[in-house]
């Protein structure tokens, strides 16, 4: 998984302007001012190869980023608020559509998105083990704990008794202010 090399390789505007390749390829995707170019930069270890702002809407076309010479990495616009005209979005809607529907090569997209488990059915109570929610996430956690140290969010919910309706509604507000 190391990388060894990486490269900007190409700026195409057209989904059919895309590199003729059978390397297999990985698309970032998520909202404009994720930081999608920001991870590129981070995995390839390459401080500007993709341009990045402040501002929402800095990427504007398909950009192809060869890795180790065998794989890209694909940096696109992003959804959502951007800071660039009516028409230059509705371009970008255009052939990034264009891109996913036609792109054979495109083997895996990465989703930047800020993710939260939403558990059903807390009023739920076995006997026995593993019959109790509070069992259930704990082995969710311990599971999930082994592969990435920081834990998403997450957050009991019933829809028989209202729990977490609350709690859960106040973290989309958050997320909304975002
Ligand atoms: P568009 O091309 O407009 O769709 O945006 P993008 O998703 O490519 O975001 P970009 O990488 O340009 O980053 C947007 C802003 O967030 C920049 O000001 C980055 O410096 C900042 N940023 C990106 N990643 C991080 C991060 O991990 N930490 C912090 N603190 N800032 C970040
Ligand atoms: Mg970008």
């Amino acid at each position: 998984a190391r990388v060894k090399e990486a490269e900007f390789f190409k700026s195409s505007a057209r989904a059919r302007d895309c590199p003729k390749d059978d390397r297999p390829e990985f698309a970032v995707l998520g909202r404009s001012n994720v930081g999608k170019s920001s991870l590129i930069n981070a995995l390839i270890r390459r401080k500007e190869a993709a341009l990045t702002s402040k501002k929402p809407g800095k990427t504007q076309t398909i950009n192809h980023f060869l890795v180790n010479k065998s794989w890209y990495l694909v940096d696109l616009p992003g959804y959502g608020f951007a800071a660039a005209s009516q028409s230059a979005r509705m371009d970008w809607s255009s052939f990034t559509k264009g891109y996913f529907l036609n792109r054979d090569t495109l083997v895996g997209v990465l989703l930047l998105i800020g993710l939260t488990f939403v558990f059903t059915k807390c009023d739920k109570s076995k006997k026995g083990k593993g019959g109790r929610p509070e069992e259930n996430i704990k082995e969710f956690q311990d599971t999930i704990s082994a592969l990435y140290p920081e834990l998403p969010s997450w957050i009991m919910t019933s829809s028989v008794t209202g729990l977490g309706r609350d709690g859960l509604l106040l973290h989309v507000s958050q997320l909304r202010n975002y």
